[in-house]
């Protein structure tokens, strides 16, 4: 099996227990502790960026995208959560999620992206290490706190806190 037996198609509201239940299995229950869950709490996901990844017209992998903000002007998307269901991995469907998911971000105007992660799985989709002074409401790796560029120059001059669009308000 390779990734071109998964069909990608956009995620609808009537995914979302199944998707729940793939993060469930693939991170386990103590997702939400993570401090990329911060990031969403209260907040809405990006319109149009969440897709699931499906062989033979069953749910196998999610990937959504969060708006967020760097010290309170730089825009960008949070890539995440991204998983695929345990049986399902190292056949492709996680790097089609991705590499669909910027195409569609980059379509509709975004210029950078975000995520926590590792950075060799990362890298194949062409992200990096995100330079400069960036912080986030909790505690995570700046090693693997990585960033894809699809406007050239997007990442240049990120620094401050990241935080959910509605926490900067006022700011
Ligand atoms: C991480 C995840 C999304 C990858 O999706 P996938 O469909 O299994 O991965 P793909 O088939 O697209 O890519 C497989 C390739 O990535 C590599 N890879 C997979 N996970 C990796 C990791 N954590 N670090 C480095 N390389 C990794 C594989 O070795 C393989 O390399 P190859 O093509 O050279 O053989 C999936 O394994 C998953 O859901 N894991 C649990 C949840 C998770 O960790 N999500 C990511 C949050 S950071």
């Amino acid at each position: 099996m390779n990734s071109s037996f998964f069909d990608i198609r956009p995620e609808t509201p009537e995914d979302a227990s199944l998707i729940n239940a793939i993060l469930d299995e693939a991170f386990g229950l103590t997702r939400m502790t993570k401090t990329s869950y911060r990031l969403r709490e209260g907040s809405v996901q990006a319109p149009d960026l969440a897709f699931v990844a499906e062989l033979d017209s069953r749910l196998v992998g999610t990937i959504q995208f969060w708006p967020v903000v760097i010290g309170a002007s730089k825009h960008a998307l949070l890539l995440g959560p991204l998983a695929i269901l345990p049986a399902m991995q190292g056949f492709g469907a996680g790097l089609r999620l991705i590499e669909h998911g910027l195409a569609a971000a980059a379509r509709a105007g975004h210029g950078l992206v975000v995520l926590v992660g590792d950075a060799p799985y990362y890298a194949k989709a062409g992200f990096r290490k995100l330079e400069g002074d960036v912080q986030m409401p909790g505690p995570f790796n700046p090693d693997r706190l990585l960033c894809h560029e699809l406007i050239p120059g997007a990442a240049d001059g990120a620094e401050g806190m990241m935080l959910a669009p509605h926490r900067t308000e006022g700011l």
